[in-house]
């Protein structure tokens, strides 16, 4: 699998967030197939289990890290750990997220279900950029790539905390970037529109219609697509870039 790409990641440690499954765990494949060592963290320890051995199966070195991004002790405690074992993090690609309900309108929606939804989306992002970046000013050096979505630039209606929470994350984004930029870390933003994974399976049918119609390509994204332009950003290639949010929506995002 290796053969196909480049070896963009050789020698580097790249941890991803909700990595056991779906766009996170196609980053860590892609990643890892560029000559990365990818951490992959996920709340879920069953599915990084599973995930693991298939990225082993693939020739993909692989270590992995049961957490749940909304706590931060255990955050900054596994942030830790990977630096202390290898002394590096070169990458951080952050995709753990949930939709919450959704197909609802803004008065229907439950304050608990938001808060959920943006505490893992933005909270459990906030936590996870904020113990990399130490390591990555003591190397002089990293990548921040957030998941986003194009609810975030758009406001898909029917996903109140979702989308809310993803403008959110572009905005973070860009902070990040200006805080950083002249230290050698460059953060940056992907947002994908439709990809068929269990989070888009577990919504409603009308809710993933309307989303899907609004992609002028008329069909969904695949995971290696989004995972292509993840890599690029995560690269030292992308040495210019900071603060932006790329763009993998078959079309749909119009700035
Ligand atoms: N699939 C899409 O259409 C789409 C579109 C735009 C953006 N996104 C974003 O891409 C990212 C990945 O989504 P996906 O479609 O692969 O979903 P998915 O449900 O397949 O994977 C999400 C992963 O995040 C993990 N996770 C959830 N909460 C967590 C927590 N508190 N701590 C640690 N891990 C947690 C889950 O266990 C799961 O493995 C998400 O941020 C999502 O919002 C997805």
């Amino acid at each position: 699998m290796s053969e196909q790409f480049p070896q963009r990641f050789a020698g580097q440690v790249a941890l991803i967030t909700g990595a056991a499954q779906g766009i996170g765990l196609g980053i860590a494949r892609r990643l890892g197939a560029e000559g990365a060592r990818v951490v992959l963290l996920d709340r879920s320890a069953g599915q990084l289990q599973t995930a693991a051995q298939t990225l082993a199966a693939q020739g993909i070195a692989q270590h992995t890290l049961s957490v749940d991004v909304t706590l931060r002790d255990a955050v900054e405690a596994a942030i830790g750990s990977v630096a202390r074992q290898w002394s590096r993090i070169d990458v951080l690609v952050t995709a753990a997220g949930i939709t919450g309900k959704t197909n609802l309108k803004t008065h229907e929606v439950d304050p608990g279900d938001f808060d959920r939804v943006l505490d893992v989306n933005l909270r459990g992002m906030f936590f996870c950029i904020r113990a990399v970046l130490p390591h990555m000013l003591a190397a002089g050096y990293g990548r921040i790539v957030n998941i986003a979505s194009i609810s975030g630039k758009d406001g898909n209606a029917g996903m109140l905390a979702y989308s809310t929470s993803k403008a959110a994350v572009i905005g973070m984004t860009k902070v990040v970037g200006k805080e950083y930029a002249g230290t050698g870390i460059t953060c940056n933003a992907v947002a994908p529109a439709v990809v068929r994974t269990a989070l888009v399976d577990a919504m409603p049918p009308e809710q993933v219609r309307y989303m899907t119609d609004k992609i002028p390509m008329g069909r969904t994204g695949e995971i290696e697509e989004v995972a292509a332009v993840v890599a690029f950003a995560a690269s030292r290639e992308a040495g210019f870039t900071t603060g932006f949010c790329f763009d993998a929506s078959g079309g749909r995002a119009v700035y």
